[in-house]
Order: structure tokens, then C-alpha cells, then sequence
């Protein structure tokens, strides 16, 4: 779906507040309102488009002072769905009206997001029932005040590149891990951002033995399939600048080792490689938006499998960083891979921030369910900044509680850390884990269990992964800094 500015076929989609009448409607408009058919009620649609048609869709948004984002992006998800059902190529968006105490060109890419949500699609898998996947929306026109054109313009360009990164996370999430095993994953990386200029390096087994990253080899251990290390570099700021880590849990499957999962349990864990979906994804809208930053993502990519060679529980094992780490469950892998991830990203890339973003507990889902991310900090004014950013982005996340009674809870026996504890709150626990590898950098985890993918279709997104956090990552990327560069 390509957007661009001006009329563009023959459907109007119209966005109207609650009561309100639009002159061009005007008959249609009060009809509908005195039949009590269509209001402008946010969440309301009425569409008067015949097949392949011309007319208008006309969108409820509710009330003006209640009027956010998520409305609109919900609004023409709808709209979308709508424009594929009648199979329409091409419509205008009449988005002449200012919202009061509402940014137009907010406004603008909430409606943009909406409609490129529509679009996704995933069915390289099916063979079968292939017409519904068949049609695709060419292109929207935006109808604009003639003073907001370059403005929106822009921003219905960073909205394309921001939901291209969405979009290639979903995709990589979503692919099984039966295709997607740690080096297709490094390549897909390579593939998708070499062309935009970021530096790929794709570290091999001996490479990260070199590095010293045994906690990380522990857990790939048991997999035929070789770890590979993914580090992602995108210069776009000076040099010498502070860099931005990015860390994302790269399990291309988690089978729980020998601490196995049960087969209701282990089916969606192709999924376990969400969090390193999301820097992929926010890397490439970072790139393609040629964000001034310097922003370094790094992926233990690896599979927990059961072999001979696998780690047991029981072990211990020494990190990259010294530390020592009893593994009391092996299925609790994604907290060992990130202690050298975050340790490698800390020290030898020389991040002077970090957040990762991992699928790391099912803990996080008893919490918080599936709408937010739960976050651990050590730092509160770097998790006000995510939190912001999370809100401009329409992504959910909590800041979950974080003390010294935590921190006594994972204290080892036999060696440092135990990577399991008993006594509840497992998503802080795992959580606190990490805090021991970040060399006291200001960190933000984000624990997306929950929320990397649904099970049913939700909102905008159809069932499968979703992408988050990719917009709150590029949303923190892109603001982080945003006052030195005014100052300068
Ligand atoms: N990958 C899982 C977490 C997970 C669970 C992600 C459900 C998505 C949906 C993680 O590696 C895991 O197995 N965690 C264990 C930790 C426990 C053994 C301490 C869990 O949550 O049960
Ligand atoms: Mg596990
Ligand atoms: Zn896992």
C-alpha cells in the first residue's frame, strides 16, 4: 500500500467526530443520525461503497477531548479491512480537519498506521483457501490543508519506514523455527539492513568461544544447530558519541532442555526470538529514517534442545562476565544467553545504555496478561523516558517493582546467581538476573512473553506476532538526545 499525497480513486474514507456534520454528507449524515445508524460513536463505521466502487466510509471517532492515537489507528484498521473487502485499489483519506489540541501530523500517521496494520499478511504456508490473501489496497491519497503537505509528507514516510521494521519483526517471528534457525536469522539481519548502512557482524561458534561467552554456548549446546552471535551497528550520530544497546533474546526455539516444556507449552516457541525480532525491526526503521544516533543491537541467536550434549540442570556455569550462574531449571535459558549478551554489549561494544527486550517469563503473563510489556529497571529516569516513549508509540508497558528483597532471592548456593527462584514474582527475579551484566550502565529489560504475539486476532493485529516493541524502540531512539541536539 503506497501513500502519498491528493485525491486517489473514488472512495472517500471520512473521519468524523461524535455529532459531528460534515457539509459534503449532509443528507447522508443527519439520516443516518436521526435512524440512529451512524453517530460518529468511536469504534462506528458505516460504509456506503459498492463493490469496487466509489462513496464514502465514514469512521466514528468519539469525542474530541477523548479523541488519542489508538482511536485512529484502530478507526482505519477498520477502514483497510473494509477497502479489501470491496476490493478497492485506491481512496482519500479527508484528513482536512485540525483537532484541537491534537497534532496534525500525529493525527496523520495514527491514520497511516491503521491502514498499513490492514495490510499484513503472513501466509507463506498456505497452499490452500488462497483468495482472501489475494487482493492488496494500491495506494491512499491524503487530502490535506495545502500549509500541512510537506509536513505530512514526511511523516506518512517515517510511518511507512516505522511499519516496515514492525512488519519485518513480524515476519521473522513468526517464521517456524524449522526455517528459522540462528544463521537464516543472522542473514535475514544482514539482508535487511546492510542495503540501509548498518554494519552486520555474524559471529560463529569459535568466535564466541573466543569472546568468552559461555553462558551463552551453555544454552546452545544441545542444538545441531550452530549459535551464531548477531551484532548490528548504525552510526548514524558522531563519532565518539554515547551508543544506544539494544539487546534482544534470540532463542529460535525453546524446547525447555531438560527442564521440558509440555507440548502445549512448547508449540508457540518458535516465538522465543521476539525480543530479537524487535531490534531487527526497530534497526531497520532506525536506519531508514537515518536516525542521528549511534545505536548498537546485539542477538545471542541459539535453540534450547535436549541431547546428549546439552546443559542439565544442576550445572554451573561461569559467564562471560565471571559470574558464576547455577542453572537449577534449564528451560529458564533466555536470562543465561542475555547475561553474555548484555555483558558483550556493556563492555566490548561500549553501550553506554542498554535496554533489552527478550520473551523471558511466562511469570510476566500471570502479572500482566497479553496488553503490556512488563519492564525492570535500574535506572527510573531512563524508565520514564521509555515509558514515554511507549505512550507516543500506542505500546503498552508497566514498570514492575525492583528491590534488594529480589535481589536476595537469586543469590546461589554453589555458585554466584541462580537462574531460578523459588517464591513467585519470576519476572522480577529474571529480571534482577540481568541487572548483575550490564556493568552498571543504565538499563531498561522489557519482558514481552506476553505481548510479542497473540493468540486471537486483537485490535489491529491479526493473530501471530505483533512487533512489539519495535515503535517504542524507535520512538526512544529517535527522542533520546532530542534536546542536545537542539542545544547544539
Ligand atoms: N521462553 C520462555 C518464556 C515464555 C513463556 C515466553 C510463555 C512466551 C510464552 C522462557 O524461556 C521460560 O521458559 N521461562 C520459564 C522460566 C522458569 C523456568 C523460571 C517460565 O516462564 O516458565
Ligand atoms: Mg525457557
Ligand atoms: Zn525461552
Amino acid at each position: 500500500m503506497r501513500l502519498s499525497l491528493g485525491e486517489k480513486g473514488k472512495v472517500k474514507i471520512l473521519p468524523v467526530i461524535e455529532g459531528e456534520i460534515r457539509e459534503e454528507y449532509k443528507d447522508l449524515m443527519e439520516y443516518l443520525e436521526k435512524e440512529d445508524i451512524f453517530t460518529g460513536k468511536k469504534g462506528q463505521m458505516y460504509s456506503d461503497v459498492v463493490y469496487r466502487g466509489e462513496n464514502v466510509i465514514l469512521l466514528g471517532l468519539g469525542k474530541e477531548k477523548d479523541l488519542c492515537s489508538e482511536t485512529l489507528r484502530n478507526a482505519f484498521f477498520k477502514a483497510g479491512n473494509e477497502l479489501k473487502a470491496k476490493k478497492v485499489e485506491e481512496a482519500t483519506v479527508i484528513a482536512e480537519r485540525k483537532y484541537e489540541d491534537f497534532c496534525f501530523k500525529r493525527t496523520a500517521s495514527a491514520m497511516a498506521e491503521g491502514l498499513i496494520y490492514s495490510t499484513y499478511k503472513y501466509d507463506r504456508y498456505r497452499t490452500m483457501d488462497r483468495k482472501e490473501f489475494e487482493f492488496s489496497v494500491k495506494e491512499i491519497g491524503f487530502q490535506v490543508p495545502e500549509d500541512k503537505e510537506e509536513k505530512i509528507s514526511d511523516a506518512l514516510t517515517e510511518t511507512r519506514n516505522l511499519m516496515d521494521g514492525v512488519f519485518l519483526a513480524r515476519n521473522l517471528v513468526n517464521e517456524p523455527s524449522e526455517y528459522m534457525y540462528p544463521a537464516v536469522l543472522a542473514e535475514e539481519a544482514k539482508k535487511a539492513l546492510e542495503p540501509l548502512g548498518v554494519e552486520v557482524e555474524i559471529k560463529d561458534r569459535k568466535e564466541i568461544e573466543e569472546l568468552g561467552m559461555s553462558a551463552f554456548l551453555a544454552v546452545a549446546k544441545g542444538s545441531s544447530k550452530e549459535p551464531k552471535l548477531i551484532v548490528m551497528r548504525w552510526k548514524g550520530g558522531n563519532e565518539g558519541e554515547d551508543i544506544i544497546g539494544l539487546v534482544g533474546k534470540g532463542l529460535t526455539y525453546d524446547s525447555g532442555g531438560y527442564a521440558i516444556k509440555p507440548p502445549t507449552g512448547m508449540v508457540g516457541m518458535h516465538t522465543d526470538m521476539g525480543g530479537s525480532g524487535a531490534v531487527i525491526g526497530a534497526m531497520k526503521a532506525i536506519a531508514a529514517q537515518k536516525l542521528p544516533r549511534n545505536v548498537t543491537a546485539v542477538v545471542c541467536a541459539c535453540e534450547n534442545m535436549i541431547s546428549g550434549d546439552s546443559y542439565k540442570n544442576g550445572d554451573i556455569i561461569k559467564s562471560m562476565s565471571g559470574k558464576t550462574i547455577e542453572i537449577i531449571n534449564t528451560d529458564a535459558e533466555g536470562r543465561v544467553t542475555l547475561a553474555d549478551a548484555l555483558y558483550y554489549t556493556a563492555v566490548n561494544e561500549n553501550a553506554s545504555e542498554i535496554i533489552d527486550v527478550a520473551t523471558l517469563t511466562g511469570a510476566v503473563i500471570m502479572a500482566l496478561g497479553t496488553s503490556y510489556t512488563g519492564a525492570v529497571t535500574n535506572c527510573p529516569e531512563m524508565m520514564e523516558k521509555v515509558k514515554n516513549s511507549a505512550d507516543m508509540a500506542g505500546e503498552k508497558i508497566w514498570q514492575l517493582p525492583s528491590d534488594d528483597s529480589y535481589r536476595e532471592m537469586i543469590k546461589g548456593r554453589r555458585g554466584d546467581l541462580v537462574n531460578q527462584a523459588p517464591g513467585g514474582a519470576g519476572s522480577i527475579t529474571a529480571g534482577m538476573f540481568l541487572e548483575n551484566f550490564v556493568e552498571k550502565k543504565n538499563w531498561v529489560h522489557m519482558d514481552i512473553a506476553g505481548t510479542a504475539d497473540t493468540q486471537k486476532a486483537k485490535g489491529y493485529f491479526i493473530p501471530g506476532a505483533t512487533g512489539t516493541p519495535v515503535k517504542t524502540l524507535y520512538t526512544y531512539v529517535k527522542t533520546s538526545g532530542e534536546k542536545r541536539d537542539k542545544d547544539k
